[in-house]
């Protein structure tokens, strides 16, 4: 398994591009099933769960054409398979995506039922729930969701007891081509949903109420082809910006959105960073100075995102003063502390909430990555650390950051990659 080394100490400073959103392109290759025409996604960030859901959709017998800017083609005529296997789901749960638009455009769906991981037990019963109130059978036989909705998928009113980003989004989906008028109560509101429904509507679906909690889905009989273009990733422009307010640096992030990020550009600011945003651009800058720790509480969009948890945990563990981090989304979300605390961080777990003091440096160690974004945050504890740091299993980040060394290495960082 590849690892990274990093050798601390260096503070950030530069400019880089920031990569289509991960979140956002996996509902919408899954949504290319729903038209009846070929459709190219463009914008494509180069990430293991963009390569799986492409081999999920090829391995149905889908024509899947990409070209050297990650710009997709999907054909979906050729599709001769309704299964979603089990050795694709176990490695990225978001395949459960493919689950309503197969159901919606075909009637049937055999989805392996994904387990839980790192981060919580994580169900999918208000998917589940959802497509049968839009008249799906659904059976669970083998380790695998069978979905059957022969005579089509009828619209509902559903109210969803949790705010589901995946649920929404798997709904939304299926009730684009369901008879009559869907309402999603309680839906999500994540920016991710909304570039979602936003390509969608360029497929022609009829959607009202895009970006709230109720959102309105009148089923066409069909959905055509479309352009259409990924928006920039808001979790990886959140981790740059706060490695490079721990390192005390500077940083100018370029094809990005701030209009997505308010809440962490508010608490980075609280911080002591300088934020300027021109356009597409974001930069902080720090101006060398360590930062001050902050108190967050995450919760569903525009609140504080669970996704960013991990990196904020990492710059508090250096900062002055002490901070708590509360996760309120994922039961076991908060597991990289155990590693940032071999790193000399004092960081105290009671409950869903992190008490973290500030320590003036930590030291490099061998360390183990569990989850996506924890993984990001002891990337980040190993760039302001004395000495060598070395992150095992880096598969987790790959699934999620584009080429992290070099854009890391364009930062000024000292970061290489061992193949194992
Ligand atoms: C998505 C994101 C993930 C992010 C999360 C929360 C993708 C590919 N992943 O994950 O990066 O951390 O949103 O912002 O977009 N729940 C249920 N029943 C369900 C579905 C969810 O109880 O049927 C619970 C979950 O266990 C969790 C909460 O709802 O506690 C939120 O999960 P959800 O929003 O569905 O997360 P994902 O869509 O899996």
């Amino acid at each position: 398994m590849d690892k990274l080394i990093i050798t601390g100490g260096t503070v950030l400073d530069g400019e880089i591009r920031i990569s289509g959103s991960k979140n956002s392109g996996l509902p919408i290759l899954a949504a290319t099933l729903l038209a009846d025409e070929p459709v190219s996604i463009c914008n494509l960030p180069h990430l293991n769960d963009i390569t799986t859901m492409l081999a999920l959709l090829r391995c149905m017998g889908v024509g899947v054409t990409i070209d050297e800017r990650m710009c997709v083609e999907v054909d979906k005529s050729s599709i001769s398979d309704f299964e979603a296997p089990y050795d694709l789901v176990k490695t990225m749960r978001a395949s459960i995506l493919v689950l309503g638009p197969l159901l919606a455009r075909f009637g049937k769906a055999d989805v392996s039922f994904p387990g839980g991981c790192a981060i919580g037990s994580r169900p999918i019963d208000i998917h589940l729930k959802g497509f049968e109130a839009m008249g799906a059978e659904i059976e669970v036989d083998g380790g695998y969701i069978k979905a059957r909705a022969p005579g089509g998928l009828q619209g509902a009113h559903i109210f969803m007891d949790t705010v589901t980003v995946g649920g929404t989004e798997n709904l939304m989906m299926a009730a684009t081509l369901a008879k009559g008028i869907t309402v999603l109560e309680n839906a999500a509101r994540e920016p991710e949903i909304v570039d979602l429904a936003n390509c969608l509507v360029a497929m022609g679906a009829k959607i009202d109420g895009i970006g709230t909690d109720h959102i309105t889905i009148t089923g066409v009989d069909q959905l055509h082809g479309c352009t259409y273009e990924v928006m920039p990733d808001r979790i990886e422009t959140g981790t740059y910006l706060t490695a490079a307010a721990a390192s005390g640096g500077r940083v100018l992030l370029r094809d990005t959105r701030a209009d997505i990020l308010e809440a962490v550009l508010l608490k980075l600011e609280e911080a002591g960073a300088n934020i300027n945003v021109n356009g597409a651009d974001i930069e902080l800058d720090m101006k060398g100075n360590r930062p001050k720790s902050v108190s967050l509480r995450t919760a569903p969009y525009p609140a504080f995102p669970t996704d960013m948890q991990a990196q904020f945990t990492a710059m508090n563990a250096v900062a002055e003063g002490t901070g708590t981090v509360t996760e309120t989304i994922f039961e076991n979300r908060l597991i990289q502390i155990h590693e940032l605390n071999r790193m000399g961080a004092k960081i105290t777990l009671e409950g869903n909430t992190a008490v973290i003091k500030g320590v003036e440096a930590l030291r490099g160690a061998p360390v183990m990555a569990s989850d996506l974004r924890a993984s990001a945050s002891l990337v980040i504890a190993g760039l302001v650390a004395s000495g060598e740091t070395m992150v095992d299993r880096i598969y987790h980040i790959d699934r999620g950051y584009e080429c992290i060394e070099e854009k890391l290495h364009t930062l000024g960082a000292d970061i290489r990659r061992v193949p194992g």
